[in-house]
């Protein structure tokens, strides 16, 4: 990987390198359980670690806020990320789907929100 992203990450809910970024949600899905959004890294530079980079990132990033648990869903057609996080630890926690809005960017500036099933995982951390 060309690009550490733990030494280029910004301050701030979002994390984000020239080459992918990561939220942290401010909302809890419960007390003590962090909430990760929009994990995405540029489509050029994938296959390459960053992913994985910016999720650890994140983590340890919650971890010294004092989370004790992180979640995030993932939709049902995306079997690349679900892969990327069991194998980081997440586990599909057992309430079932949950229906979510997935925001879409568009180059012309609009944005579409198009209804999303996702599974939630979650890990616990440290
Ligand atoms: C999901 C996503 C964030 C993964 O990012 P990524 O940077 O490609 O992730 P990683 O490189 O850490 O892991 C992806 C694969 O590359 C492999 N890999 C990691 N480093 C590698 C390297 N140096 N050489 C070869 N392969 C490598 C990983 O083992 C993994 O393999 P797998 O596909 O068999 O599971 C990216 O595909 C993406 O942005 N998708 C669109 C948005 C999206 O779906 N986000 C998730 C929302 S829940």
């Amino acid at each position: 990987m060309g690009e550490s992203p733990a030494f280029s990450l910004q301050a701030g809910e979002e994390f984000k390198t020239r080459t992918g970024s990561i939220s942290i949600s401010p909302l809890l899905l419960s007390p003590g359980v962090a909430l990760l959004t929009h994990l995405e890294v540029v489509p050029w530079m994938r296959n390459q670690g960053i992913g994985t980079a910016l999720l650890w990132a994140a983590e340890e990033r919650l971890l010294a806020d004092g989370h004790d648990q992180v979640a995030l869903g993932v939709g049902l057609d995306n079997p690349d990320a679900l892969r990327l996080y069991v194998r980081r630890g997440y586990a599909e926690w057992p309430h079932g789907e949950v229906a979510t809005t997935d925001v879409v960017y568009h180059p012309n500036g609009g944005l579409e929100l198009r209804p999303e099933l996702c599974r939630i995982l979650v890990r616990k951390l440290g």
